[in-house]
């Protein structure tokens, strides 16, 4: 099987208060978008890229990434589980049921080339794929929707946070992804919660805690920090 990339940039980032999306917001004068998508590109082989982007996105042609051939922007839509089912509808008749497909925040451009290597070999066999996840090292409290008030907390042990990039088949992250998008519009946050729906198991692979997503506008601070000191 082959490795594709889908990397959604559709997002229009309402909690940075910026007059830009965050994927063109600026990192050592790149666009952010651009330094996740080189670093991406430079690991490891890749059957082809799509970039689901938002139809009034007038970014996209002053980014280094529109002048890369290997990279093909398609039109994105409402939630994220939208974007990367367009981008993988991009790809019918193209990529094979079995052929793997990572998808990939663009808010995440600290993504280490050893992490993606190691999700990639630790996965390579399994049956479903999975995603780079770390342990929790807070308490986590659930709360009331409208309120202030706790109702439980979780067992520590047993929390992950989700990263990305998540690997699955592209033929079951299609029809996961269908179903999500169709049964719980808006739920779905990430690949492996619409794999989990339909019943499958995701593996988490231990992955590096600086594979931040960009938020809030500190953060764009924080993962300059994370790049010198990964090159250094
Ligand atoms: O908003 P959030 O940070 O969860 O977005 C995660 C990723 O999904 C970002 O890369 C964003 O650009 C993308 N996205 C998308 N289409 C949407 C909403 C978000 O491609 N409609």
């Amino acid at each position: 099987p082959r490795f594709w990339l889908v990397v959604p940039a559709a997002g229009i980032g309402q909690r940075m208060q910026a007059d830009l999306p965050k994927q063109y917001l600026t990192l050592n004068g790149r666009f952010v978008l651009d330094v996740t998508l080189e670093r991406l590109l430079s690991c490891g082989a890749w059957a082809g890229c799509v970039v689901p982007l938002h139809c009034d996105d007038q970014w996209w042609p002053a980014s280094a990434s529109a002048g890369d051939a290997r990279i093909e922007p398609c039109p994105g839509g409402a939630e994220r589980a939208d974007s990367v089912l367009a981008a993988l509808k991009h790809l019918q008749g193209r990529a094979a049921a079995d052929d793997w497909v990572l998808v990939h925040d663009v808010a995440r451009p600290c993504i280490h080339p050893d992490d993606v290597a190691r999700l990639r070999s630790t996965l390579a066999d399994d049956a479903c794929g999975g995603l780079l996840a770390a342990p929790v090292s807070d308490t986590v409290k659930e709360v009331a929707p409208g309120s202030d008030q706790v109702l439980v907390t979780r067992d520590r042990r047993q929390l992950w946070r989700a990263f990305t990039p998540q690997m699955f088949r592209y033929g079951d992250l299609v029809a996961a992804l269908q179903r999500g998008v169709c049964e719980q519009p808006g739920a779905i946050t990430d690949e492996a919660s619409a794999m989990e729906q339909v019943g499958w198991h995701p593996r988490v692979v231990t992955g590096r805690t600086d594979n931040i997503k960009i938020t809030v506008p500190e953060d764009l601070a924080l993962a300059e920090f994370i790049l010198a000191r990964q090159a250094a």
